[in-house]
C-alpha cells in the first residue's frame, strides 16, 4: 500500500496509481459539492464499456473509471496471464468520452502481501457462474467490496451483461452497508446480438459465425416460457440442445431464474431472467435476457 499522491496523465487523461492520491483528488471534488460515479472496469475497453462511463456521465458530475485486472477472480487454468491489456489505448478513449479520473493500481496496490481478507456472498454467488468457476464471485465482491471503500462513490455502475455479479454486487452493498448507489446499464451487442465482451475477441472467424445463436437462444427460451407458457425446466434443456446443435462445443448452462434472486422462476408473478454460459473452442461466452 502505497502513500504516493502522484498524478500522471496517460493519454492526457489524469491518472491515479494509489488510493492515497485517489482520495486525495476525490476529496477535491467533493468539497465543490461534486457527485461521483464509479465504473470498475478490467480494461481492453470496447463499446459496451464507453457504454457504462457514458451511463455513469449522465447520473454524476464526476466519472471516475478503475482499470484493474483482478487476479483473485480468475481460476488457476483461466485467462490471466493472456487477458488483453491495453492501458494507453483505454485512456485514449476514456478522455475521448470526458471521463474525469483513471485509477489504475497495480496488484500490489490492491493486494498488499500481508492483505488476508476475502469478501465472499454465499448462496447467491455460489450457484450458476459461481458453480462453474469456483471462487470467480469471492474474487470480484473482494475487489469491488476494496474499490467501492477506497473510492466511496455515490454511484457505481455496472453492466446486466454480468448478472449475476450486478446482483451479488447489490447484495454486497446491501449487507455491508456500502452507501454506493448500484446501477445496472443495459447490455450493448453486435447488430447481430451477440453481447459485446473483452473475451470476444479470442473467437475464430467460424466461431463469431456461431456466437450469436447463444442471444438468439436465450431470447427463444424466455419467449417460450412465458408466451407458449412452456415449464422452465424443460425449455432451458431445449434451448442447451439447440446451442449445441448451432454449433456450441459445450454448454455450462441454460437456466430460467428469478431476476432478483435467480432461484428457479416461479412463474409470471415474478420478473424472469434467462441466463447461459457456453464454450465455443476456448472461449467461454455468458449472457441473460429479460422474461419480459
Ligand atoms: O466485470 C468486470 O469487468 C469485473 O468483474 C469487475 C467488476 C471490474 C471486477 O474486477
Amino acid at each position: 500500500m502505497s502513500s504516493e499522491t502522484t498524478e500522471i496523465r496517460l493519454a492526457g487523461i489524469t491518472t491515479v496509481r494509489t488510493v492515497h492520491a485517489l482520495r486525495t483528488q476525490l476529496r477535491r471534488w467533493r468539497q465543490d459539492g461534486d457527485m461521483l460515479a464509479l465504473v470498475p472496469t478490467m480494461g481492453a475497453l470496447h463499446a459496451g464499456h464507453l457504454a457504462l462511463v457514458r451511463h455513469a456521465r449522465g447520473l454524476a458530475e464526476r466519472v471516475c473509471v478503475s482499470l484493474f485486472v483482478n487476479p483473485t477472480q480468475f481460476g488457476p487454468n483461466e485467462d490471466f496471464a493472456v487477458y488483453p491489456r491495453d492501458e494507453e489505448g483505454d485512456a485514449e478513449k476514456l478522455r475521448e468520452l470526458g471521463a474525469d479520473l483513471l485509477f489504475a493500481p497495480a496488484v500490489e496496490e490492491m493486494y498488499p502481501p500481508d492483505a488476508l481478507t476475502r469478501v465472499t456472498v454465499p448462496s447467491l454467488g455460489d450457484m450458476l457462474e459461481g458453480e462453474h468457476r469456483p471462487g470467480f464471485f469471492t474474487g470480484v465482491a473482494t475487489v469491488v467490496g476494496k474499490l467501492l471503500l477506497q473510492a466511496l462513490p455515490d454511484i457505481a455502475v455496472f453492466g446486466e451483461k454480468d448478472y449475476q455479479q450486478l446482483l451479488v454486487v447489490r447484495r454486497l452493498c446491501a449487507d455491508l452497508w456500502i452507501p454506493t448507489r448500484i446501477e445496472g446499464a443495459p447490455t450493448v451487442r453486435e447488430p447481430d446480438g451477440l453481447a459485446l465482451s473483452s473475451r470476444n475477441a479470442y473467437l475464430t472467424a467460424d466461431e463469431r459465425q456461431i456466437a450469436p445463436a447463444l442471444h438468439r437462444t436465450l431470447r427463444e427460451v424466455a419467449e417460450g416460457v412465458l408466451v407458449e407458457g412452456a415449464d422452465p425446466i424443460e425449455r432451458a434443456a431445449w434451448g442447451e440442445a439447440e446451442l449445441l446443435r448451432a454449433g456450441f462445443d459445450a454448454v455450462d448452462y441454460v437456466e430460467v431464474r428469478d431476476a432478483e434472486t435467480l432461484v428457479p422462476w416461479p412463474g409470471p408473478s415474478r420478473p424472469g431472467r434467462v441466463l447461459a454460459a457456453a464454450r465455443l473452442g476456448r472461449t467461454r461466452l455468458i449472457d441473460n435476457v429479460p422474461i419480459a
